[in-house]
């Protein structure tokens, strides 16, 4: 199969994700290609399988990605196709766990009327050391104790992406693919 592993991220943290599944379907025996969605996508028809991610700032994807499921809802609901989000909510203990992944993975499926072969949720990566912009820089200072008696320690890297659960998802995603 030839797949598109798509990607959007503001910090990086998804990039490495979509690298990590790209190269899982790969070793499966796949041409993939994994590309930022800030770059054009131009000939859609010459892949099998697409693989779109995002990871969440403010319960939203980064927008790239969003407007290639838009440019494509027509074509993609023919495609095979699975979605993925890297993210904090993934992350947590409670109630608001089950609700990210409906609201960042099941909405977002529904919203372009895509039939996904798997839905992926994982953890994320969050290093206050490097800036998140000015106005979350500010507030990042401003809350920092709160944040901290909250579980978000702001002078520690959280890094919840776990490589192999999103190895597994890769190869998963890449059988099932091979036998829908
Ligand atoms: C300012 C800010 C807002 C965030 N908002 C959310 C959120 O609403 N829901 C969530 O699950 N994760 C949230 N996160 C966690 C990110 O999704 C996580 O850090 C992810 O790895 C970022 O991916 P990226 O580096 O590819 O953009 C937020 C992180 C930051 C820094």
């Amino acid at each position: 199969m030839n797949v598109l592993v798509l990607y959007g991220t503001r910090w990086g943290g998804t990039e490495k994700v979509a690298h990590v599944i790209g190269k899982a379907i790969q070793e499966a025996g796949n041409s993939v290609e994994v590309v930022d969605a800030k770059k054009a996508v131009n000939n859609i028809d010459s892949y099998d399988l697409f693989i779109v991610g995002s990871g969440i700032r403010a319960d939203k994807w980064t927008k790239e990605p969003l407007e290639f499921l838009e440019k494509y809802a027509v074509d993609l609901k023919t495609k095979k196709i699975a979605l993925f989000v890297s993210c904090s909510m993934a992350d947590r203990k409670d109630e608001s766990c089950k609700k990210g992944k409906k609201r960042y993975l099941n909405d977002v499926a529904e919203r372009y009327g895509l039939k996904t072969l798997s839905l992926g949720y994982f953890g994320g990566l969050m290093d206050f050391s490097y800036s998140h912009g000015l106005l979350v820089d500010i507030l990042v200072r401003i809350n920092r104790k709160n944040l901290c008696k909250n579980g978000l320690d702001t002078a520690k890297v959280h890094d919840t992406r776990d490589w192999i659960a999103i190895e597994a998802w890769g190869r998963d995603v890449a059988k099932l693919a091979s036998t829908n």
